[in-house]
């Protein structure tokens, strides 16, 4: 198929296949599943990351929708964020930053990476783009009783979490790989960003200490401290604890995901020197790491998580390329045209909107032909592999078509 067909047809696959894993019919309304996949790995649970990322990408198609399709989005957000409360107030081993939940809402209750600080950020941030809309239209009062209400102790979800947020953002927690406890690049841009959004969102419904209170705590989470001068790059961990992974190159590709949702308010730009020499150097060396990216004739780099990496979603046999890190370095790569164009830099502009292509181009390489996109495709092999469907592949690839199309219209480039 060719590129621009395949792009319409994967994109549209993918919302299909989105869908099907939010509140899935054995599940409590509001639940988003990892994946369908029951067995070897059982992504079967509410993931509170998974989860957030994807509802981040249903309230923009929220944004952008009208009548009965908006309708019908908006009560799934009211869902999620009813699920969202009911998973705060729930027994867990780790309160607020419980990273995984059962699809009847209890808490996963056996020995796991916990807690996940990203979650309660993520969730913030998602919910809060949702509040603002409702506030845009008038609907204030079921946004102080469902979402954010000043009362303390918190008794709505984005306040709930916002708390959370803003007390403990300095504590030691595991990342989003599940993996390392220490303090963390992406954690910490989440949570500012989080902080930021929510001082906003207080300070327009009148909660004017709190407001002062988040943007502080904003202010004190700094970034910058996890760039290392001498490998040019942002590292994803500091002081970390226990085992390490053997995570000796310091290169994660975590610290690119989290430039991209944490969105503007981070404070640093896709732009940013050290952001482009970070995606810039990863990419080079996930190009050398697997034999598929020496395939004559396959355009583009697949991307994996780390190069240490050894999970395969089921036995340790060596990590792979993943499908939603590749889709977010063409996200990654159509910002920063974007951003490119704005400055008025044309030529450099069109460089990355065509190398954002090229890591589409890869995925289409290795994609089903059927629309349906795992976790993984495996490094020597290039077929898909580890979880099907995760929601997450579907929700970044689908990001990278949302990207693509802004900066398209920026610098007029054809196609879909
Ligand atoms: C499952 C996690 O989701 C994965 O990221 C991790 O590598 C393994 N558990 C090992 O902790
Ligand atoms: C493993 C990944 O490492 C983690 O980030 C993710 O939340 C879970 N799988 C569920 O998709």
């Amino acid at each position: 198929m060719d590129y621009q067909a395949w792009l319409k047809f994967q994109h549209d696959q993918s919302i299909t296949r989105l869908f099907a894993n939010i509140s899935p019919w054995d599940a409590v309304p509001g639940v988003v599943i990892a994946s369908p996949e029951r067995n070897s790995p059982n992504y079967y649970f509410h993931w509170v990351r998974d989860a957030a990322l994807t509802m981040d990408l249903v309230t923009s198609l929220y944004l952008d929708s009208q009548g009965s399709r908006r309708q019908s989005l908006r009560e799934k957000l009211m869902e999620y964020a009813r699920f969202s409360r009911r998973n705060q107030l729930s027994p867990t081993r780790s309160g607020i930053g419980e990273p995984k939940f059962n699809v009847d809402g209890t808490g996963y209750g056996l020995d796991w990476c916990r807690p996940q600080n990203d979650g309660p950020a993520l969730r913030a941030l998602t919910l809060i783009r949702f509040a603002n809309d409702l506030l845009d239209h008038g609907e204030v009062d079921l946004v102080r009783s469902s979402l954010y209400g000043a009362q303390l102790p918190a008794n709505t979800v984005v306040k709930a979490d916002l708390e959370y947020v803003s007390h403990h953002w300095k504590d030691m927690n595991c990342e989003i790989w599940e993996e390392v406890q220490g303090d963390h690049f992406y954690t910490r841009l989440v949570q500012k960003s989080a902080l930021m959004a929510g001082s906003l969102l207080a300070r327009r419904l009148g909660d004017v200490a709190a407001s002062a209170w988040y943007e502080s705590r904003a202010h004190m989470i700094q970034p910058e401290l996890f760039w290392d001068q001498s490998k040019g790059v942002f590292v994803p961990s500091l002081n970390v604890k226990g085992e390490t992974k053997n995570k000796s190159s310091g290169l994660d590709s975590q610290v690119v995901l989290a430039i991209l949702h944490a969105g503007s308010q981070s404070g640093i730009s896709v732009a940013d020197a050290r952001v482009m020499d970070t995606v810039r150097t990863l990419k080079d060396r996930f190009a050398s790491l697997y034999s598929i990216n020496r395939i004559p004739g396959a355009a583009g780099v697949a991307i994996g998580r780390y190069p240490e990496d050894i999970y395969d979603g089921g036995d340790w046999k060596g990590g792979n390329p993943w499908v939603l890190i590749t889709a977010a370095f063409a996200s990654m790569h159509y910002l920063q045209a974007a951003e490119l164009a704005e400055q008025g830099r044309l030529a450099k502009a069109r460089a990355h909107f065509n190398e954002g292509d090229l890591f589409l181009k890869r995925l289409q390489y290795h994609a089903n032909p059927d629309g349906s996109l795992s976790e993984q495709f495996h490094r020597d092999t290039g077929f898909m592999m580890s979880a099907r469907d995760l929601t997450w592949s579907h929700a970044e690839f689908v990001q990278a078509v949302r990207h693509r199309r802004a900066s398209r219209k920026l610098l007029a480039a054809p196609g879909e």
